[in-house]
């Protein structure tokens, strides 16, 4: 029995119709275990920068500093703050988020269901049995180096992005990703460019040290292009995948179209911050703000269910309260039971609440 604090931030669009649904299944958790869930509710992204002129306030950081972990929605989708040009952009709130709170670490598991098997493009025979992890580094290399700028030189113009890592951002990267493989099957895959980049040979040599001091768990090099091949062609032989901000944010893209459906993938991005249960990290589906369906009940919960999943295990401590929402989900996607976005011939359609209710009714069979 705990005492936990949890920063809300719902956001824009679909992201408060999702995100409520994940505090109501945290409830129903807090319940059934005797813990105690304080939330604290703030704006983020459009609807801050409307109430408060920012796309985040300092009173909202401070207000994550103050709690265990951060439950995200999402941010976006209104035409007058899009684009580069725009003066405050929603956007703003997770690059604070991750940079203020050096969330470097983005966790994305790829579990397709098995209910859910045929709705991958897939097959259903080369998908069965997919679990995996992919830890991409998130505060790194060619998206934070400088100089980033297209500029003009005698020659014409030309563009020019840095790709730098320090030997310290690749050693914590994938140090996270050998503790979380010791939780899981003990297999990490290792993604690098190491035949052609200077930093991907850094990259290679840092992982096999690390590796080294975990003699528990296998490690293997792939370069980036075979792990994009071998995704598609043997994604059930992969356990924890970990590679750097770029690769990560291609093959998790690809990863995550295994599982089906945007609306059934969470994630967790991890900092160095410790608290009393675990690591400070922020949660969230994967998906955006779908304004094309906000308002309209349509929206999937699964994925901000699922991420408040993780929020339980990895900042809270709470595994066995993790497992049991997955379980709960699991069960109601092998009843039948579909949003708008998983649709199929002859199934009832549940809206966002009536999924949402659904996961806390299965949970009352699971929790003991
Ligand atoms: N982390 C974030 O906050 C985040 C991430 C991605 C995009 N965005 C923002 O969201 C806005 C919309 O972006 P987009 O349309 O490219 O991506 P999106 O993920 O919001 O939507 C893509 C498509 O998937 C559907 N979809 C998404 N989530 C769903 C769910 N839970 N249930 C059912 N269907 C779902 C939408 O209806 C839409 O058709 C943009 O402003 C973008 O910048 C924010």
């Amino acid at each position: 029995m705990g005492t936990y604090t949890i920063a809300v931030l719902a956001g824009d669009g679909i992201g408060p119709e999702v995100t409520e649904q994940a505090v109501n299944v945290l409830s129903a958790i807090g319940q059934h275990y005797g813990h105690t869930f304080t939330f604290h509710k703030a704006l983020v992204g459009v609807a801050a920068i409307m109430a408060e002129g920012d796309a985040i306030s300092d009173a909202t950081m401070e207000l994550c500093q103050q709690s265990d972990a951060i439950l995200f929605g999402a941010v976006g989708g209104s035409a007058r703050y899009e684009g580069p040009n725009s003066k405050v952009q929603p956007e703003r709130a997770l690059f604070r988020l991750r940079k203020g709170f050096e969330l470097y670490a983005n966790l994305r598991p790829v579990r397709p269901f098995n209910a859910l098997i045929n709705a991958s493009t897939i097959k259903a025979d080369v998908l069965r049995g997919t679990d995996m992890l992919v830890v991409r580094e998130l505060t790194g290399g060619l998206y934070f180096g400088k100089p980033s700028e297209i500029r003009t030189t005698a020659q014409g113009t030309e563009a020019i992005d840095t790709l730098i890592y320090t030997e310290a951002e690749i050693e914590r990267i994938v140090r996270t990703a050998f503790d979380l493989a010791r939780g899981r099957r003990r297999k990490v895959t290792s993604v690098d460019k190491a035949n052609v980049l200077s930093s991907s040979r850094l990259w290679r040599q840092v992982a096999t040290r690390i590796g080294e001091e975990y003699p528990d768990v296998e490690l293997e090099h792939l370069l980036v292009d075979a792990c994009a091949m071998h995704m598609i062609r043997r994604p059930n032989n992969f356990d924890v995948i970990v590679t750097e901000n770029l690769f990560g944010d291609i093959l998790t893209d690809e990863a995550s179209m295994l599982a089906g459906s945007m609306g059934m993938l969470p994630s967790a991005s991890l900092g160095t911050r410790k608290t009393a249960h675990g690591l400070f990290g922020l949660y969230e589906p994967i998906h955006g703000s779908a304004p094309d369906i906000a308002g309209q009940h349509k929206a999937n919960p699964l994925a901000a269910i699922l991420s408040a999943a993780l929020l339980l295990r990895y900042s809270l401590g709470l595994t066995q309260e993790a497992n049991a929402i997955e379980k709960a989900v699991e069960q109601c996607i092998d009843e039948g039971i579909r949003t708008e976005d998983l649709r199929e011939a002859g199934k009832p359609v549940a809206n966002t609440e009536e999924m949402g209710q659904q996961v806390i009714a299965a949970l009352t069979h699971i929790a003991v």
